[in-house]
């Protein structure tokens, strides 16, 4: 086996871990906000729910139904948010997007962790919705909140 089949592997492995056993999803009592964003592309939707306080994401949970991808994400994503400001939240959903894009994004300033494990979706376009959707969940939520 090459190491690039390897390493298709090792994410195939870490995608499905998120999606069996999704980290944070379930409800947030004491929810600040939430967001309902849907994927035209299949119907599918979820709920982020977050609890924002000071600037800062204190807790992180989702609601919803999805495709492994789109569940594996929002797993991912509100694992790292949790304890992050508004503003690094706000940033990490940019350095996803440029990911899902293909194009070059600071690996350095943050630990993504298993977020990596989703580069490979760049190579299925019509998988890429699935990955963004709980980040775009995210940025509308914290943009609505900024603007309030
Ligand atoms: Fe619906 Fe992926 S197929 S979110």
């Amino acid at each position: 086996m090459s190491s690039h089949s390897n390493l298709d592997t090792l994410y195939r492995q870490v995608i499905m871990d998120h999606y069996k056993n999704p980290r944070n999803r379930g409800e947030l009592e004491d929810q600040t906000l939430h967001v309902n964003m849907n994927n035209p592309t299949c119907g599918d939707r979820i709920q982020l729910q977050l609890k924002v306080e000071d600037d800062k994401i204190s807790d992180a949970r989702f609601v919803g139904e999805g495709c492994s991808i789109s569940l594996s994400s929002a797993s991912m994503m509100t694992e790292i948010v949790k304890e992050k400001s508004v503003d690094d939240a706000l940033e990490l959903a940019d350095i996803f997007s440029k990911m899902m894009l293909g194009q070059e994004y600071d690996d350095e300033k943050y630990d993504l962790g298993d977020i990596e494990a989703l580069q490979g979706v760049t190579k299925f376009p019509a998988r890429i919705k699935c990955a963004t959707l709980a980040w775009k969940a995210m940025e509308k939520g914290l943009d609505e909140e900024e603007d309030n």
